[in-house]
């Protein structure tokens, strides 16, 4: 009897022909989240949940005693929308799919950067309201990228991609925080120095772009005082996970002016924007693009087979995070 999945959203469809063929899958037509009580059942009758970051499963949704699911598969590479804690305790094997969304959440980051700095946003909403009335010296001068400090938080996979872009792209300088060392030829290659603090990156960037997982050990790691800590003309970017700044904080050192701007592609709780945000003419807000290519879409449904099939036939799963 082939494993029955539960898929929880809709995915790209030549993932879902490969799913349909290799196991006995269920989709979930309306692509909306699963409510909690869903979830606690999909745990009875399924062998495999196939999770996204728009998921939540606390311990509160996993069941109390054993559960059908052996193995929850995560479409995406952060995968603190689950408790990994609580599948460990019951034997259930969590996967991710790292590597194949690198490039696009860098390019992604930079795109956030190159907009709030050059007000692109800005410019293209005055143009579509009519409003521009013509080129002047001092129409919309935004801040210079070239040859100015990018500070990196959390130099993994991301981090590295998102630093090399800028460097060799736009001839930025390269500091970055990270809790290990890293010190690899990719990092020396752009000189890229690892300072010993965050407020080290913080006070001396004139860019900060967060790369860390979210989660409760990187929860509003950007708070009020790290926001005071940035320069008056730096700018803060967050492809990462929202949790990682106090949204609040931020919204309030942004409408004191404490920071120039922000380019945020994630929030604290998705997909509710607040309105104070939404008002602000100094930020570019994205809803969670930094992977939605269809290439590397496809490629994080394969990876998530790659795993399913793996772990069905017994063999090690390539990319088991519990
Ligand atoms: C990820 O892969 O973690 C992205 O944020 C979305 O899935």
């Amino acid at each position: 009897m082939k494993p029955r999945l539960i898929v929880t959203r809709r995915w790209p469809a030549p993932v879902e022909a490969i799913l349909a063929e290799r196991f006995d899958t269920t989709l979930n037509a309306s692509d909306t989240p699963l409510s909690p009580a869903v979830m606690t059942s999909a745990f009875a009758n399924f062998d495999a949940i196939l999770a996204t970051v728009s998921d939540r499963l606390p311990v509160a949704v996993f069941p109390k005693n054993a559960a059908r699911t052996r193995i929850i598969a995560n479409f995406g590479v952060g995968f603190s929308h689950i408790d990994v804690a609580a599948a460990r305790e019951r034997d259930i094997v969590v996967t991710n799919t790292p590597g194949v969304l690198t490039d696009c959440t860098a390019d992604l980051a930079l795109s956030l950067l190159l907009a709030v700095a050059r007000r692109t946003g800005e410019g293209e909403r005055q143009l579509r309201a009519g409003e521009w009335r013509g080129w002047s010296p001092t129409h919309m001068a935004g801040a210079k990228v070239s040859g100015k400090t990018l500070g990196i938080v959390g130099m993994g996979r991301i981090g590295k991609a998102t630093a090399k872009r800028a460097h060799f792209g736009f001839g930025m300088n390269i500091v970055f925080f990270n809790r290990s060392p890293v010190d690899d030829d990719e990092t020396r290659a752009m000189g890229a120095v690892q300072m010993p603090t965050l407020e080290d990156v913080l006070t001396t960037s004139d860019f900060v772009s967060l790369h860390c997982p979210g989660g409760a050990e990187n929860r509003h790691l950007i708070n009020a005082r790290s926001l005071r800590s940035m320069k008056g003309d730096a700018f803060l970017i967050n492809t990462a996970r929202g949790d990682v700044v106090d949204q609040d904080a931020l919204i309030g050192a942004l409408e004191r002016r404490e920071i120039a701007g922000a380019g945020l592609d994630v929030f604290a709780d998705e997909p509710a924007v607040p309105e104070a945000l939404k008002r602000l003419e100094n930020v570019v807000l994205l809803p969670h693009l930094g992977s939605a290519t269809e290439e590397t879409r496809v490629a994080m449904g394969m990876k998530v087979v790659e795993n399913l099939t793996a772990f069905f036939e017994g063999r090690p799963v390539p990319d088991r995070v519990a």
